[in-house]
């Protein structure tokens, strides 16, 4: 059942070049995303690598609800709420396990891992009208999965995920192209960290081509290879591109290309440092295919409204309310990958573990963003660089400049189709 949507005229609040603040800071705004954005349309759950194993699940959240991703003894991905039947417990107490069946903690019913109830203690008692088979968790309408990507949608009807995910699906090629398998795992662990502010000011600082070298200016001095690798001028040849439907990326193609060189993308380890991998990639594609992934590496690229690929690492957005967002994190490991997924973890752990250089500082800007945009003056937030300048092409896609605000006026556009909608 869908929820009441407030009676806020979003049309009024979100334009082209500017947006409102309180789009960030009202709760009524928040209850209408959940509802509109995270409730009814396509939604990251998780990746069917977390589940490799038969008979095992993991928790993850689904807009404001708890879901449990599954995969069945027969090989089967389910997407199920995590709320017994019988009196609404929830049933998983850990983030993830192996298991037959999953036991709700209450009066002990249990339940195999597509949702059926498989036991019941004093099953006698549960009187006349009680069927088991009609018993079971409930699944979430419509489970679908691109690149092992798990998305669901908790609305019966609509676009498929297909066309949800649009140009989107090359960023998730793009990646899963990195192994010389073509499948990625999300298995070394997720980093949680809850920033202080609105999920969309968390989602549009991640496609932000324009904050790094102020925001991250202590990264950028201690590691001068990686301040030069990322030239960030107005003229630099990397784009940022709104891809339709919310979704975006950052382009480096022409800036590697320019530079010349393989690997740069994993912070500048020479060819030599990864043989294993190289030679496996060569073997594994024609030539062409190899040697572009090999130079440009992986997508830096935002799935609305809440997968983020950022190169080698994913990182999910989860809602919590108006103010208030879970950022997780984990490093992509890829099949095969060779020396490139130790590289990958030691990566992840400098730049986004607890002690990293780079998600510290975007959660303080988050925190002051918060602050800032709950000031009442100026109403509103500027959305306009390159909006003159921006190249609208033949397919549709919108290419801006690395320091143009492109990828977020893509975010915008399509938010505001969406939370314009007559429902
Ligand atoms: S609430 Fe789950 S078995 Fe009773
Ligand atoms: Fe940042």
């Amino acid at each position: 059942m869908n929820a009441p949507i407030s009676s806020i005229n979003y049309a009024d609040l979100v334009h082209q070049d500017r947006v409102h603040g309180t789009l960030y800071t009202d709760p009524a705004v928040y209850e209408d995303e959940i509802e509109r954005i995270f409730h009814q349309g396509w939604v990251y759950v998780g990746h069917d690598s977390e589940v490799a194993e038969l008979s095992s699940w993991c928790v993850k959240p689904l807009g404001r609800q708890t879901v449990i991703l599954t995969r069945d003894k027969n090989n089967a991905i389910h997407v199920l709420y995590d709320r017994c039947p019988h009196r609404g417990n929830k049933i998983c107490q850990e983030p993830k396990g192996v298991a037959h069946t999953l036991t709700c903690p209450y009066h002990a019913w249990s339940f195999s891992m597509d949702g059926k109830l498989v036991g019941m203690p004093a099953e006698r008692g549960a009187g006349p009208g009680y069927q088991r088979e009609a018993s079971g968790l409930t699944h979430v309408a419509r489970v679908a999965a691109y690149g092992g990507f798990v998305f669901a949608s908790m609305a019966a009807q609509g676009v498929s995920l297909e066309q949800h995910l649009g140009y989107a699906t090359r960023t998730i090629d793009q990646l899963v192209r990195m192994s010389p398998r073509g499948r990625i795992r999300l298995t070394a662990g997720w980093i949680k960290h809850r920033f202080r502010g609105n999920w969309k000011n968390v989602l549009e600082n991640q496609v932000d081509g324009y904050h790094a070298p102020y925001v991250h200016g202590s990264l950028l001095s201690a590691n001068r290879d990686w301040a030069n690798e990322r030239d960030r001028k107005d003229t630099s040849p990397t784009t940022a591109r709104d891809l339709g439907l919310g979704h975006s990326d950052i382009d480096y193609t022409q800036s590697y290309h320019a530079k010349g060189g393989n690997l740069r993308w994993t912070g500048m380890i020479p060819e030599s440092r990864a043989p294993q991998y190289v030679a496996a990639m060569r073997a594994a594609y024609p030539p062409e295919v190899a040697e572009e992934s090999l130079i440009v590496g992986p997508p830096h690229a935002m799935i609305f409204p809440n997968l983020f690929i950022a190169e080698m690492n994913i990182m999910v957005l989860q809602p919590v309310s108006a103010g208030e967002t879970i950022h997780w994190t984990t490093p992509v490991m890829l099949e095969d990958g060779g020396e490139i997924n130790e590289r990958s973890l030691r990566r992840c752990e400098g730049a986004l573990g607890p002690a990293g250089f780079l998600i510290a500082d975007d959660a303080e800007i988050s925190d002051l963003n918060q602050i800032g945009v709950g000031n009442r003056e100026p109403e509103w937030v500027m959305l306009r660089r390159g909006l003159e300048t921006e190249k609208h092409q033949a397919d549709n896609i919108i290419v801006g400049g690395l320091m143009d605000e492109t990828s977020q006026r893509a975010f915008w556009r399509h938010y505001g189709q969406l939370m314009g909608e007559k429902k």
